[in-house]
């Protein structure tokens, strides 16, 4: 699995919860569930077990709560009848958030590698969600499963900026994934200069716009948190026939 700690969030309804730790913890703290409201965004708030043994997806991370919370207060009234799938989902944080609160084309998907996919599936229980959520296995840069939407409506992404040889590979999901009409939310915190990289990728890959109307996005941009929407391009000569329109 490819994985490397970047840094977790410790109090998850405190502000924008970002530790700096760069370090991977030497002894993983022990497995706990925590009780997550989004800031009062959320009347039944949400359990999620965290549980580091299978890998760093195992604890909640700040970029997947800042979007959480920009679904929840900007987003939510949109997703009626939309399909969506959340890459990298880890214990499912961002996916289930959603799903706890909105309507949409269910299941929503929530993805992650092997190692994550038994944490999904209890905390898809843990919060009564097996009728709307389904936990799946995606191995970024390997064929879409078949029973996922080849291009669904809605993509969120959080967190999986932080260990350069998966950008490629990511970049190659997300391409297959982003169809005409297909919204990727993501959001990532600057942590190395080289995830930048992945940023330069995506804007040559994808239209790639920063979130605008998120009145929060000051207060986590200056915690290097920044949340973007990526979509197809449009083909060049679509361009061609704008310009002389
Ligand atoms: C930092 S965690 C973020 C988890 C969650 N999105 C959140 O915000 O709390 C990054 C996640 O990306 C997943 N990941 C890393 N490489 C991957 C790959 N090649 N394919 C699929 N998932 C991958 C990891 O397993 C991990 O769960």
């Amino acid at each position: 699995m490819l994985s490397r700690s970047p840094s977790p969030v410790s109090d998850p309804d405190a502000p924008f919860n970002v530790s700096d730790a760069l370090a991977p913890p030497r002894v993983n703290k022990a497995a706990s569930t925590t009780k997550i409201t989004f800031d009062g965004l959320l009347n039944d708030p949400l359990l999620l077990k965290e549980d580091l043994k299978n890998g760093c997806g195992g604890q909640l991370w700040p970029a997947g709560m800042v979007l959480t919370k920009y679904m929840l207060s900007q987003r939510a009234s949109e997703l009626a009848g939309k399909s969506i799938v959340e890459l990298g989902a880890g214990g499912g944080l961002v996916g289930l958030g959603v799903a706890r609160e909105c309507e949409f084309a269910a299941p929503l998907h929530i993805t992650d590698q092997l190692p994550m996919f038994e944490l999904m599936k209890e905390n898809v229980a843990l919060n009564d969600l097996e009728s709307k959520v389904q936990a799946s296995i995606l191995d970024w840069g390997e064929p879409i499963p078949t029973h996922i939407p080849a291009h669904p409506d809605i993509i969120l992404a959080a967190d999986c900026v932080y260990f350069e040889p998966a950008f490629p590979l990511l970049i190659t999901t997300l391409k297959d994934l982003i169809g005409p009409n297909t919204t990727c939310y993501f959001c990532y915190k600057r942590r190395r200069r080289a995830d930048l990289r992945f940023i330069k990728m995506a804007k040559k890959a994808f239209d790639f716009q920063e979130v605008r109307d998120d009145p929060n996005a000051p207060a986590y941009n200056r915690e290097n948190i920044f949340l973007y929407t990526l979509r197809r391009k449009a083909p060049k000569c679509a361009n061609k026939q704008l310009a002389m329109e």
